[in-house]
């Protein structure tokens, strides 16, 4: 069964907890979109590691992770992913694979990025050169991973970006000039290192589809967060949503035989970007406090809010996603009354368009005073968290799979 996971707010919905639980169960875990701009957090055995760039199922050592041609890849944020990943497998490196159709993210597109933060344009960015590398991958003038084993192709198309990205950043930013020699001679040692690993992602995915192996497709970020149907321009720069698997794999469309969507219990968002259920005042602070809601990847305070079901029923809609998992219900432990959106005071759909002006309708329902983090069964919820699930499912039209009660891999319950 090839499965897909993907998150269907803003991001951080806690999809790196979910890979990690179910990856025991996969022989591939792949990426297809965004770079080290996710922060997929795992905890296990009391420790916590951050992914941003390796699919976070290979924790496990029966899986394979594919880094996919749909991303973009910082080499050094993945060598240095690596190497804290020995700790836990010193030959993790057999078992990752890096598409050779992957963008790179080079170190003026951080440098772009960053400037461009610093003015009118910002869209509160991670800051890690995603936008601008996926700029120049649609400009054509992108330099991927396979290139850099052409080292006249390498050497001539650096070259170019080099100056074209000079004038930027000498014109626009009043900025150094970068030296191309030594962004060169940089990736030059890490196309040595990469080498192992970097593969045909199309061919290493045709493979394990033909054996019946088990698949799951990584989402990163959100469906808000997709360049098309998200919240534009306060979006990132891939597709999030589970079209993209084919895409950023080299796989039909079809490969996607289920779709697991991941929510919070609640809402939350980083960056810049309309935000329909934010709360700016006690309750929002106080999911920022309980939930630990500080970006996994830049550190930033998250924006929280309330649960937004009609924002679900798009993004469900969107990703065909039939089941989700709700995580993080620990956290609205001792929330007196719940507030949940069901829909807008101008219509009950959500429109991307319209997401800065949209005023939610809420519905409230009893909150629970007991702490859930130990539950292990359904049967162990207190009655009003098992209402508030059943409440999320009739507004959203979908089914709870599973509720997620701690950042630990065993809290997880099966619903
Ligand atoms: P991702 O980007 O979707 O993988 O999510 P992040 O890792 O950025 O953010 C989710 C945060 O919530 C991480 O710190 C997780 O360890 C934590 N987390 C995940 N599930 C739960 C849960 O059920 N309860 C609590 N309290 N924390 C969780
Ligand atoms: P994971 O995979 C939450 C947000 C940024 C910003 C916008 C564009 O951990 O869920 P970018 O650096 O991509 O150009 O920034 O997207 N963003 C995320 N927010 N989780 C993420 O990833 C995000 N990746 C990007 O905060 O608003
Ligand atoms: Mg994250």
């Amino acid at each position: 069964m090839n499965l897909a996971i993907v998150g269907l707010q803003w991001g951080d919905e806690g999809k790196g907890k979910i890979v990690d639980f179910l990856a025991r169960d996969f022989d591939v875990n792949a990426r297809y979109q965004g770079g080290s701009n996710a922060g997929h957090t795992v905890r296990c055995g009391g420790e916590k590691v951050i992914f941003h760039q390796i699919p976070c199922g290979t924790l496990n050592k029966n899986v394979t992770g594919v880094i996919g041609g749909g991303c973009v890849l910082d080499p050094k944020i993945f060598f240095d992913e690596i190497d804290g990943l020995k700790r836990y497998d010193a030959a993790i490196e057999a078992r990752i694979r890096i598409s050779k159709f992957c963008n790179l993210i080079m170190p003026y597109h951080i440098l772009i990025d960053e400037y461009r933060e610093g003015t009118k344009q910002s869209i509160g960015t991670t800051k890690k050169g995603i936008g601008i590398a996926y700029e120049d991958k649609y400009g054509r003038i992108g330099i991927r991973v396979g290139d850099l084993y052409d080292t006249e192709t390498f050497e001539k198309r650096l070259r170019l970006n080099i100056s074209r990205k000079n004038h930027i950043l000498m014109d626009v930013y009043n900025a150094e000039p970068l030296s191309d020699r030594e962004i060169f001679d940089l990736y030059m040692e890490y196309a040595e290192r990469m080498k192992p690993m970097v593969a045909d992602d199309t061919l290493i995915l045709y493979d394990a589809m033909v054996k019946n192996k088990n698949v799951l497709f990584e989402g990163a970020q959100g469906a808000m967060l997709d360049i098309d149907y998200g919240t534009y321009p306060y979006v990132t720069s891939s597709h999030t949503i589970t079209s993209s698997v084919g895409i950023g794999l080299g796989i039909p469309p079809c490969s996607v035989e289920r779709v697991l969507g991941v929510a919070k219990a609640y809402t939350t968002r980083v960056g810049l970007g309309p935000f329909p259920t934010e709360d700016t005042g006690l309750f929002g602070d106080r999911l920022r406090e309980s939930g630990a809601e500080f970006g996994s990847t830049t550190g930033r305070p998250r924006r929280c809010g309330s649960f937004d079901a009609a924002l679900i029923r798009y993004t469900a809609r969107i990703n065909g996603a039939k089941e989700m998992i709700i995580t993080k219900l620990d956290v609205l432990s001792g929330v007196d009354k719940i507030k949940i959106a069901v829909g807008y005071e101008s219509g009950d759909e959500f429109d991307p368009f319209a997401a800065d002006t949209l005023v939610p309708k809420y519905i409230e329902v009893p909150g629970f005073v007991e702490d859930v983090s130990q539950v292990r069964s359904a049967d162990d919820f207190p009655a009003e968290a098992v209402n508030y699930i059943k409440t999320l499912e009739e507004h959203t039209g979908l089914k709870v799979s599973h509720v997620s009660v701690g950042p630990e891999r065993e809290a997880i319950v099966k619903m």
